[in-house]
């Protein structure tokens, strides 16, 4: 597939840059300028990506200030709160997490997590440093000694606090935590909540976008802030929020970026002498790629997430199905996996504008082409299962995904998401994930063995 950008890769870059100068809250970068004035966890490790293409000091300091918001626990939580209260809710106040006694004094931030990619991160900012050289290099290098004990707790306490029977699947007790709101993945297990008494609130997130429909709607976010509350009434205390919350899923995603980033973690350990840990770490990846495969419904080649509550396997056409691509692992399942990636239901569907994986297959009943994670295309997803491809030397769909990644974002509007059939950037526009996708697109040229398609 060849590149048609009407615009140079010089325009694109200028333009990626700025966005992520407008949301530089100065140690941290806010996920959008109105939408989310606040530092995410999972998007600053996509942005700590971007920012190590262009100023690797800067992306260190992203990863920083996440890092010293990490719960004495080992919990790296989902947002770190800006000083800027006014576009966002629910902000620190309405999360109650100054209750909480594992959080830093002085950090202010959810009590809840989001998957863990910032082993990857920290592997671009060192590769960046190291092809830099001089004071690049050294900051990286001395970063990556420095940090890396916070990331390994990261991963130690995912894989002791939510997998304590060693699955291989992590125990997500919001959709927040996946990362995934809205997706039909959590249909089931929201429909059988029944809130009790939440406490009045007014949305902010709704004045931000053009169209309600975009963003969940008010039943979605009652059971949302339902179970922000559950949390707080035991002060997010890791074991009774485990005995009492209403949402209790084995999130299949979530696990294959812990393999992922475990198997990542293990390579930066080899490199500063930490054997030992790099051994644990590979344990871990083998545990995660293992608990992850195990989900794969063999009718539909698709993963799937596990309902603890009901008991119950869940099955959809979500682009998380594709998690064995994320973790790595069995050749067979990846090449069946690929196919399907790249068949008729998901990155060849007809009225595709782009031939990237919407968030939910266009041919699913639970389709919706401009809700969210109902549908739309989200452009970080594409640079990760791209990073994926490269890993494992797949340099076709890795050129694939990233001259169609080039072509969406020359619209130079850096959406959050896009609806599939018109390209139309929907929720935060100069959302900064999005930026840093765009940057890493345009600076990791190709995979091994892939034709050089710039973006000119
Ligand atoms: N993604 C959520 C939101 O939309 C919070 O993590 O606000």
């Amino acid at each position: 597939m060849t590149s048609d950008l009407t615009i140079s890769s010089e325009q694109l870059r200028r333009s990626a840059i700025e966005v992520l100068q407008l949301n530089d809250l100065g140690t941290m970068t806010s996920a959008g300028p109105n939408l989310y004035p606040h530092m995410w966890s999972w998007d600053a490790a996509f942005v700590a990506i971007g920012l190590a293409r262009v100023n690797v000091p800067r992306a260190i300091t992203e990863l920083r200030t996440l890092l010293n918001a990490q719960w004495s626990t080992g919990m790296i939580p989902h947002i770190v709160f800006s000083d800027n209260d006014e576009g966002y809710f629910p902000g620190y106040d309405r999360w109650g997490t100054a209750l909480a006694a594992a959080r830093p004094a002085g950090v202010k931030s959810s009590g809840i997590c989001q998957p863990p990619v910032h082993a990857i991160a920290l592997r671009h900012i060192v590769d960046r440093g190291r092809e830099n050289g001089g004071a690049d290099q050294a900051a990286a290098e001395e970063f990556l000694r420095d940090s890396f004990d916070g990331w390994l707790a990261w991963h130690r306490w995912l894989a002791t606090v939510r997998d304590p029977g060693g699955v291989g699947l992590i125990e997500i007790h919001h959709g927040w935590e996946s990362g995934f709101d809205n997706s039909p993945r959590w249909d089931g297990p929201y429909t059988a909540i029944r809130p009790g008494d939440v406490e009045p609130f007014t949305r902010r997130d709704i004045l931000h976008v053009a169209d309600v429909s975009e963003r969940p709607d008010d039943a979605e976010y009652t059971k949302y802030l339902w179970l922000v509350q559950q949390m707080a009434s035991v002060r997010f205390e890791d074991a009774a929020v485990q005995e009492i919350v209403d949402f209790r899923v084995r999130d299949v995603f979530f696990s294959a970026i812990m393999a992922a980033s475990s198997d990542v973690l293990a390579g930066l350990a080899e490199e500063i002498g930490r054997s030992s840990e790099a051994a644990e770490l590979r344990q871990l990846t083998q545990r995660f790629r293992d608990g992850v495969a195990s989900t794969v419904d063999p009718e539909t080649g698709l993963a799937r997430d596990y309902d603890v509550l009901a008991k119950t396997w869940i099955s959809t056409d979500t682009v998380s199905g594709f998690a064995p691509l994320i973790a790595g692992g069995q050749p067979e399942v990846l090449d069946r996996q690929r196919d399907i990636l790249q068949g008729p239901d998901w990155m060849g569907y007809p009225q595709l504008l782009f031939a990237l994986p919407p968030s939910t297959s266009p041919s699913s009943p639970a389709f919706r082409a401009r809700t969210y994670w109902r549908g739309p295309v989200w452009p970080f997803l594409n640079l990760l299962l791209g990073w994926a491809c490269s890993r494992d030397g797949q340099a076709g769909l890795h050129e694939t995904l990233r001259s169609e990644s080039l072509r969406q974002l020359s619209d130079l509007k850096f959406g959050e998401y896009y609806e599939p059939f018109t390209g139309e950037p929907l929720g935060s526009l100069a959302q900064a994930w999005t930026a840093a996708a765009a940057l890493e697109w345009l600076g990791s040229s190709t995979a091994p063995g892939a034709p050089d398609q710039g973006a000119e």
